[in-house]
This record gives structure tokens, sequence and C-alpha cells, in this order.
């Protein structure tokens, strides 16, 4: 459980095939709490939202892929809750509710008296998002410990992705901690500055590079858990 000044957000490590990270954000003012991607069982979010003393009140989305938004049916006929997705994510997923939410680069979500920033961070799916906290980036599939989204998948674009993370790179402070969306790194999340130091992606220097790597030499020459790379160690 991570608690700052103004928020808490409860981790699950999810022991699944995906080894996705589940989060629930809790503003501690209003005791209101966000369910961000939720999947695989809603009594995840139900047991985290009773260890944080939160009542789940909303559902973001980063993007809608199957392992991020497998338990959100589950938790909406349970709880009536809103759903907000990105306006790209909207129009890319076939399975958008009609009373969905949209948001877009640069809006703010609010619960209680915590605010995110959404920052639509394309590549990994045509609408894929962080949102930016006080001292966390909640980073989706866009950004993992030493490691990124795939960009194989429908919708994936390595060109996209990395100008998303050249983006990220530059406008997220520091000291901000990364929470990425699956487990697959060896630390549950490092820095900003740490993943500029240690992410091979980060160290690819042109889109033809970077398109290189995460399509073809990154999942050939790579173990996990991924550890941190010096920029002279890529194999381009
Ligand atoms: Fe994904």
């Amino acid at each position: 459980m991570i608690e700052t000044a103004k928020y808490i957000i409860t981790t699950f490590a999810h022991d699944g095939p995906y080894e996705n990270f589940l989060y629930l954000l809790t503003d501690k003012a209003s005791g209101q709490s966000v369910a961000i991607d939720p999947a695989w069982e809603a009594s995840f979010y139900e047991s985290m939202a009773v260890q944080s003393k939160g009542q789940i009140s909303a559902i973001w989305l980063t993007h809608s892929h199957f392992d991020h938004v497998n338990a959100v049916d589950e938790m909406r006929s349970k709880y009536e809750l809103p759903l907000y997705i990105g306006t790209a994510e909207a129009e890319f997923w076939d399975e958008t509710p009609s009373d969905a939410i949209l948001f877009n680069d640069g809006d703010k979500l609010t619960i209680g008296e915590t605010s995110a920033t959404v920052i639509v961070t394309p590549g990994h799916t045509p609408g894929s998002c962080c949102f930016l906290l006080d001292e966390h980036l909640i980073a989706g599939d866009t950004l993992f410990t030493w490691g990124c989204g795939r960009c194989d998948l429908p919708g994936g674009s390595p060109a996209q992705l990395f100008e998303s993370l050249a983006r990220l790179s530059r406008d997220i402070p520091g000291n901000i901690q990364v929470l990425p969306g699956h487990n697959y790194g060896d630390k549950d999340s490092v820095s900003m500055d740490e993943q500029i130091a240690g992410n091979p992606f980060i160290h690819c220097k042109t889109a033809e590079d970077f398109t290189r790597y995460r399509m073809v030499l990154h999942d050939q020459t790579r173990k996990s858990p991924y550890q941190p790379m010096r920029p002279e160690d890529l194999p381009l």
C-alpha cells in the first residue's frame, strides 16, 4: 500500500498468466476510491477498498485490453459505477459501454480532493493513456519497470509508442514513481529518473531503432524479470 498526503494506492499483484498489477486509488479526504483497469475479479477491488477504508465510486481505464477490463461488467452491475475512458480508446474498443464518460489529453479526473491529469500515450493501443497524480504515474501498458507495452497487437504502433515514451521522459518530473500495468520488472515501481537511466526502450534514439528493438530484438534477447540496462548494452 502506498500512502501520500492526499491519497492511498492499494496494489495487488495478480498471480496469473498476464501478471497484472491491479490498483485502487483512494482519496483520503472523501474516502472515495477509483478502480483503475479493473480485471480478473471484482472481489480484489472490494477487499482492497476495505483495506484502504474507501468506497469505490468510479472506474478509470488506461486502455481496453481484456486483461485490464475483464471485471468491468461485474463491478458495474454490482455498484453502477461511472466508467471513464479516453476518446480514441473508446472508438477503438468494440465493447465501449454507451454511457462511458470520455476524456482527452490534459483533462483532469477528480475523486474527492485527489486529481489526476490524463496523458494520452498511444502506441500500445491507439488510445492508451497514463494518469499523473501528485507523486505517481499510473502507466497502464505504456511503461513498465525497465520495459514498455508491446506494439504487435491490433492498433499497436511502435512509432507512436516511441513518441509517447519520449514525451513522458521529457514531461514527467524525475521523482514521480511509475506504477506499471504488469509485474515484469525486478521492482514493482521505479522513478521516472530511474526509467530514463535504465529503460532500454527509452535509450532508443530513433523511431527506427525503437521499432526494430520493440518488434524483433527485445523478445529475442531479454529475460524476465527485466533488469535495468545501460544505453551501451542495447543490442542494436
Ligand atoms: Fe494491454
